[in-house]
């Protein structure tokens, strides 16, 4: 034991037994309805201060891994300078706690002027207190830290007092894990809700098995994705517009150990500078205005699981900075909170840019570039993989009839080759929602060449007339026209037809006014 106190002789017992029980009663019915640790707190606090008369209390929480100690609720009563309520703080080697921690036994110091070379007493005695009882809270041979009662004049009957302390010191540790248990799962089921949330609203159709491939180079892509499902290397996904980015970063998830946990989708372009570290990395209670409640960002919220980062080429500037520290460190900081939290997190990024000039035109960091190369997978538009074509048609026509609930169409052999012959701007994309449109259409019926032209004719009845290369400003009009058809007549924006082209939204405004193009129902289906 580690006693530093002189026994005043004489003392006379001050608690009977019937005084003792009736002690720890009070207690116990005094915390029982607690619902936070500062409540409990407060409520210890009242009630022991009733019988002990002590000038401070407090109760610190131990961690045995990274040997910190961490108030366990404000101390109460005086406040020597220099502590900072709720921070961890190293245990230094000369810390009273550390007494307590390491010999498990009370420690008690009833002339603390005679140990101001101690770490932590210096600032205990410049407060005015004199003496201190530390006691080690102790649950099932586990330490969850010590329990500080301090004194500006060393109290009487220091071994009967010591001996009652103890006794109510572990009632109060019980009290105290408890309350630890209480609030972890109230935030594990914080974590929850948030969790159902998102899926509520991300939740979308994704089944693993829909995905149809054919070719040589998607068999070659196929196993790639397997090899490195298996891996958690951050992997980046290239490739035009509608060539099946997201369904393969989906597909990676399931096909990863981590499947059971969340497959989280972010959409670079989506996220304003100002709301990206919060969005991402969550934020505090109170962190900036409008912050009313604390916040898991999408990294927390795919622990364990995957973040698929849309559209990586199109993050500003100043954001890529952050997502390659974040990269780098694997750990994320709140908005507002000043300590880093570990996430394990598998990163797919995606983009349809050519992210090699983005580099060279100083829109994307050097550095962040080949932090997410190291795996990359492109995926060549449907016009370099023309063996999926049928395939795809095929397929997709038979899963979304069943979706749609109608009779399936028929494709005649000619259509489908007609098809392998049209150069798909919109990649599967346009593909699917040609096939959803011809469900709609033509339920049951069978489908030629011709009933395809009928039903697409300013994009696919101009195949064989871009063939034939008629004068220049038809040949425009048409690769705009096929271009309003893939993005379902949506000229600007993300998925306008614009951006399809790689010109500006005023340039196509302009050509298409020029060329006599007029918004119309052709463009009516909306892109998925
Ligand atoms: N190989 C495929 N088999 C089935 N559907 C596909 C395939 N590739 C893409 N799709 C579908 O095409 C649409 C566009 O794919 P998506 O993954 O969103 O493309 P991207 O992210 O590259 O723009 C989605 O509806 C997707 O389900
Ligand atoms: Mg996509």
């Amino acid at each position: 034991m580690v006693y530093a106190y002189e026994e005043k002789t004489g003392s006379v017992s001050r608690w009977s037994s019937e005084t003792r029980y009736r002690i720890l009663l009070e207690l116990n019915n005094a915390i029982v309805t607690c619902k936070s640790r500062e409540d409990l707190f407060t409520a210890l606090s009242k009630e022991l201060q009733r019988h002990f008369l002590y000038d401070r209390l407090c109760i610190m929480l131990y961690d045995d891994k990274l040997h910190t100690i961490t108030y366990f609720a404000a101390a109460d009563g005086i406040q020597p300078s220099g502590i900072v309520a709720r921070k961890s703080r190293p245990l230094a080697d000369g810390a009273i706690a550390r007494m307590a921690i390491q010999s498990k036994q009370p420690v008690i110091f009833d002339d603390l002027t005679r140990y101001t070379d101690l770490s932590s007493v210096g600032e205990l005695v410049k407060a005015g207190l004199k003496s201190t009882m530390v006691f080690p809270m102790i649950v099932r041979d586990q330490l969850l830290g010590t329990i500080h009662f301090s004194f500006r004049s060393a109290p009487d009957g220091v071994t009967e007092l010591t001996e009652l302390l103890q006794a109510l010191s572990l009632q109060i540790a019980i009290a105290v894990e408890n309350m630890m248990a209480y609030t972890s799962l109230k935030n594990s089921n914080q974590h929850l809700l948030e969790e159902k949330q998102y899926l509520l609203t991300h939740g979308r159709e994704y089944q693993s098995t829909d995905f149809f491939f054919a070719s040589s180079q998607m068999n070659r892509i196929m196993e790639i994705v397997d090899q490195v499902a298996a891996t958690d290397e951050t992997i980046l996904i290239t490739g035009e517009t509608g060539t099946g980015k997201d369904f393969l970063s989906r597909l990676i998830h399931d096909r990863s150990e981590r499947r059971d946990n969340l497959f989280v989708k972010t959409n670079c372009p989506g996220l304003t500078s100002s709301l990206f570290e919060s969005e991402l990395f969550g934020h505090a209670k109170g962190a900036f205005t409008g912050a009313d409640r604390k916040r898991l960002g999408r990294f927390e919220l795919a622990d364990g699981g995957t973040i698929f980062l849309d559209e990586v080429g199109d993050l500003p500037l100043g954001l890529q900075a952050k997502l390659l520290q974040v990269l780098q460190d694997r750990r994320i900081e709140r908005v507002g909170e000043s300590t880093s939290t570990e996430v394990d997190t598998r990163i797919i990024a995606a983009t349809n840019k050519n992210l090699i000039e983005s580099v060279r035109a100083g829109q994307f960091r050097q550095d962040l570039f080949y932090r997410l190369e190291t795996v990359t997978i492109n995926v060549p538009p449907l016009r370099e993989r023309l063996d999926d074509i049928p395939l795809l048609i095929n397929n997709i026509n038979a899963s979304e009839s069943e979706r749609m609930n109608r009779p399936a169409p028929v494709y005649t052999d000619d259509a489908l080759d007609f098809l392998r012959r049209y150069n798909w701007p919109g990649n599967v994309r346009e593909l699917k929602n040609m096939v959803k449109r011809l469900i709609i259409l033509n339920p049951g019926s069978l489908i030629n060449e011709s009933e395809i032209k009928r039903t697409f004719p300013v994009t696919m009845a101009s195949i064989d007339q871009l063939e034939d290369f008629a004068t220049r400003d038809q040949a425009e009009r048409d690769h705009i026209l096929q271009a309003l058809a893939a993005t379902g007549g949506v000229v600007g924006g993300k998925h306008g037809a614009a951006r399809l082209l790689g010109i500006p939204r005023s340039t196509l405004q302009y050509r298409m006014k020029k060329l006599q193009i007029e918004p119309s129902e052709q463009f009516s289906v909306k892109p998925h």
